[in-house]
């Protein structure tokens, strides 16, 4: 196959939905009718015992929710589908707008019964910001839920963009008789359970519409009626406006009942983008210079949106899980950390199946793979095969809450330092070093960030710590014109200067009024809520 047909047969999305919405069990079915896994309740069985194919980490395990995004490939009608799931959980937002870096679509499952929910909303709003294409999933139709009518109104005022049935519901509940598919014109009929295969179920051409109007009587009517008015509301399918996110396909059904779910598979190889161009930069004398990346380039070229360290406790091994960007990577190849200039020296280069990792055979622009290493990799990391270029996009937001470390038994210190400086390389945590020394600060957008990195000291480094309130209440990332200006500004306030894990320079504050004032004493010093690449900023010393 040639490289560009390896590269347009890719599809990669993100899973997106508020917790219990069925996110969990549509991925499951999507595996198990791609034939990725034989068994169904592989998944939700294990979710149950709290050993989701996602769940990794103990500390999920423990809590039920999902704390880390988890990869999974497929194989369905000769195209590769990437699927990656993201955390549900509101503290980890930073973690799943990463992620949302690394699709090009994105497919959203919302509970009937509930509409979007909150954390649906904030997902949306990220999607919206970098206009992602969005599969929309309406599960959970055997149950007493509300009028379609209605979901769709709320989907397209929460989305911003107008809604297009694909498929449209026969009654709900009890009463739920099947789906109408728009565009076949033929009714599949519901049957509960969670044996049926997709191609078990029964389908009645709507030309016969007497016998479905005396089998599914006023429940059928209805729904021949609300359908119309549907279609009139909303506009014509248009791919372009999908692919613009302007307009979003609709599918109903019961992921429990694996029903309406091949709809959603189809519609991933049917609808949904092949990988698309990314925009990077290069440092070219000093100077920034923009570049669009195709995923047909020769250049073998990836970002590292995610890394997480001792997945595995048999491993205790670190993986930069890496989007290809461009051109194909085959084991042995050799590659670059372009932050650093360092070649990357993986000790196994994994993709990430169903359910165990793999060696990569090969791997084109799409898909995600992981590079175990030691170290040298950080969040945002761009790795080629020799081509200077980064790529931008993946930005750090400004924590929202500080903590202070108190080590609890001080001959911890350099387990402490190293456990610290692996968690704020993978973006579990904001770590500062103030300037003046003292302890570690910790930043996070959201509470429980802090509970999972206390968790995971004691328990991946051994180290007990105590975390203190603090007087921060934000941070914002320095820059400067001149290294000149840069020191005035540093010696004006030392107290409040530190270095992240990136030994990108902060300024900590306890108030917004405390940023203005400083800015208003410093007019030239560039305050940054949030940072988009350390190594850039280092290179051309903005
Ligand atoms: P999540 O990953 O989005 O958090 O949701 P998950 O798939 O775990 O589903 C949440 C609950 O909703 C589960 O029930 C699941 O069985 C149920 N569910 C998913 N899809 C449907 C559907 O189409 N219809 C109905 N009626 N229920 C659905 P649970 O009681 O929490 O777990 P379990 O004991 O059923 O596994």
């Amino acid at each position: 196959m040639s490289h560009a047909t390896e590269t347009r047969r890719r599809r990669t999305f993100a899973i997106i939905s508020h917790p219990d919405a069925g996110k969990t069990t549509l991925t499951e079915k999507l595996l198990l009718f791609s034939g990725a896994i034989q068994i169904a309740g592989a998944v939700k069985g294990r979710k149950a015992s709290r050993h989701a194919t996602s769940d990794w980490m103990e500390i999920e395990k423990q809590r039920g929710i999902s704390v880390a995004s988890s990869v999974m490939q497929m194989v369905y009608r000769d195209h590769v589908i990437n699927l990656l799931d993201t955390p549900g959980h509101k503290d980890f937002s930073e973690d799943t707008y990463r992620v949302l870096t690394a699709v090009d679509s994105a497919l959203m499952v919302i509970d009937a019964a509930n509409g979007v929910e909150t954390q649906t909303r904030r997902l949306i709003e990220v999607c919206r910001q970098r206009d992602t294409p969005i599969i929309t999933f309406v599960n959970k139709m055997d149950r007493e839920v509300r009028d379609p009518l209605d979901i769709l109104d709320e989907v397209e005022r929460e989305l911003g963009m107008p809604c297009v049935p694909m498929t449209w519901p026969v009654g709900q509940g009890k009463r739920f008789g099947g789906i109408i598919n728009l565009r076949t014109q033929a009714m599949t009929v519901f049957q509960a359970g969670s044996e049926k295969r997709p191609e078990d179920f029964e389908v009645i051409p709507l030309a016969e519409r007497d016998k479905l109007v005396a089998r599914f009587g006023d429940a059928f009517l209805a729904a021949e009626e609300s359908m119309e008015l549907a279609a009139g509301a909303s506009p014509t399918w248009d791919h372009e406006a999908f692919l613009a996110a302007k307009q979003t396909p609709v599918f109903f059904g019961s992921g429990v009942n694996n029903f309406g779910v091949m709809e959603v598979l189809d519609a991933l190889v049917d609808m949904a983008p092949p990988p698309r161009p990314r925009k990077s930069v290069a440092v070219v004398n000093k100077e920034v210079q923009e570049q669009v990346i195709q995923p047909e380039d020769k250049t073998f070229a990836g970002v590292v949106f995610k890394v997480q360290a001792n997945m595995d406790a048999n491993h205790r091994d670190r993986i930069a899980f890496v989007r290809v960007a461009s051109g194909k990577y085959v084991p042995g190849m050799k590659l670059k950390v372009q932050r650093t200039g360092k070649e990357l020296r993986p000790t196994s280069v994994v993709t990430f199946l169903s359910q165990r990792r793999e060696a990569v055979d090969e791997a084109y622009a799409g898909d995600i793979i992981g590079f175990t290493t030691h170290g040298g990799v950080q969040l945002g990391d761009t790795i080629t095969d020799g081509a200077n270029l980064q790529f931008t996009g993946l930005p750090f937001f400004a924590p929202e809450m500080f903590m202070t470390v108190v080590l609890k038994n001080p001959l911890r210190t350099k387990q402490l330092q190293q456990g610290l400086a692996q968690l704020g390389e993978e973006g579990a945590i904001q770590v500062f070093k103030p300037d003046a020394g003292g302890n570690m600060m910790l930043g996070a957008v959201g509470q429980l960030q802090f509970e999972v990195v206390q968790h995971r000291l004691k328990t991946e480094y051994d180290c007990d710590v105590r975390l203190e309130g603090s007087q921060y209440t934000g941070a914002r990332w320095i820059t400067a014109d001149t290294p000149q200006q840069l020191r005035e500004f540093e010696n004006a306030y030392p107290l409040r200067m530190a270095h992240d894990a990136a030994d990108a320079l902060a300024y900590l504050c306890t108030s917004p009024y405390d940023v203005r004032l400083a800015q208003e004493r410093f007019p030239k010093i560039h305050f940054h809520p949030l940072r988009e690449h350390a190594g850039l900023a280092l290179e051309t010393g903005r």
